[in-house]
């Protein structure tokens, strides 16, 4: 009796628990005048150049001040400081966050040659970059620098059609759905026909890989002759009516090619599509 109750107090208090764990993530999206400084619109990634520029400018002066070499501790000093204030000129809606008033005394401080005092401004420009970080970095790098799949067209050998990538996607599913099942059914004929018209549709898609990708060896990665020695399989198996042969092999060209293909590239296009919704 008393295990029964306890049970029950168990199970009732599940879904209390579970709400009490719920946690919601926000991401903060920055402002819009950041993607000026990102490819396409930009013939270069600008704004993250001039981040990897900080990093360095800030590493120098550290390191010389540690030296106590004043000369070059300016010359990094004031490289610093014209990345930093180029933060406000390239995104205005940031303008009244940067700490511009630390480098100003950070230069008096070189200039008076008290190197600690810098050093401990320096600590707090540092925190300054890691609020503005907390808050944006990872939804800048998801809006600004994932393949953006949106833009891509497939097109098509037969028609000539140039079709979304999501309607490719749909289309490859429907076909490799149809193989499994006309084969289970013994429906040769049905599975062939599908099965030529997969092997078509991926050749197609195989031609937008160069929309990002400059060599030919990530094509040869995934839609290569592994693949094709899967669906030589899948077919081997609709000749011989084999269901349980084509269920294996297109069970293994579905992890090798679909699979492989998103976990590389659909996470990041999701993520990037949701940020990028209006
Ligand atoms: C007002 C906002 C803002 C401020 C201030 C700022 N950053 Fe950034 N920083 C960003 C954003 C946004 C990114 C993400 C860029 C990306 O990944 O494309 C970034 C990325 C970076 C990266 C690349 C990080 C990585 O992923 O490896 C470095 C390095 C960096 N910042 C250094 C600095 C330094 C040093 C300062 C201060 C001197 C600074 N940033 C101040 C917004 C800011
Ligand atoms: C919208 C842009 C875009 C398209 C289109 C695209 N990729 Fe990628 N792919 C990327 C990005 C970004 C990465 C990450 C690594 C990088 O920068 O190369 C990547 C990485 C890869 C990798 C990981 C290994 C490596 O060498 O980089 C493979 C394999 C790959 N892609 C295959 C393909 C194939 C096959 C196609 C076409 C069917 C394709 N990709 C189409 C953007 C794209
Ligand atoms: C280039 C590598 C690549 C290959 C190979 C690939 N996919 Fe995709 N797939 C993507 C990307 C990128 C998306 C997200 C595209 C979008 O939503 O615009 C996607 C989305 C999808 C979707 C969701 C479509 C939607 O509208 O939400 C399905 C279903 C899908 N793929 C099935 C498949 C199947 C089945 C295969 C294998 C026969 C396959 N994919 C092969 C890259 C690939």
């Amino acid at each position: 009796m008393n295990r029964i109750l306890l049970l029950l107090l168990l199970v009732s208090s599940q879904p209390l628990f579970a709400a009490e764990e719920e946690r919601e993530i926000t991401l903060q999206l920055p402002p819009a005048s950041l993607e000026k400084w990102y490819r396409p619109a930009n013939e270069r990634d600008v704004w993250l150049h001039t981040m990897f520029q900080l990093r360095r400018e800030m590493q120098a002066v550290s390191e010389y001040a540690a030296l106590e070499d004043t000369r070059l501790l300016k010359k990094w000093l004031a490289r610093l400081k014209q990345d930093y204030q180029s933060i406000g000129d390239m995104v205005p809606e940031w303008k009244d966050e940067l700490e511009t008033g630390l480098l100003e005394k950070m230069s008096k401080a070189a200039d008076s040659g008290e190197l600690e005092k810098l050093q401990t401004l320096q600590r707090k420009l540092g925190k300054s970059c890691q609020s503005c970080h907390v808050e944006y970095k990872l939804s800048a790098a998801l809006r600004y620098r994932s393949p953006d799949f949106s833009r891509v067209l497939v097109e098509s050998e037969e028609t000539m059609e140039e079709e979304k990538y999501g309607r490719v996607m749909s289309r490859l599913t429907m076909l490799v759905n149809r193989i499994k099942i006309a084969s289970e059914d013994q429906r040769a004929d049905a599975a062939t026909t599908a099965l030529d018209d997969l092997q078509q549709r991926l050749q197609d898609l195989g031609g937008s890989c160069s929309s990002c990708h400059k060599q030919e060896h990530q094509r040869q990665q995934l839609l290569g002759k592994q693949m094709q020695d899967s669906l030589d399989r899948v077919r081997a198996g609709i000749g011989k009516g084999d269901a349980k042969q084509v269920g294996r092999y297109i069970g293994k060209f579905a992890v090798d090619v679909c699979a492989s293909c998103h976990a590389i590239h659909r996470m990041q296009s999701d993520l990037r599509e949701l940020l990028s919704e209006k």
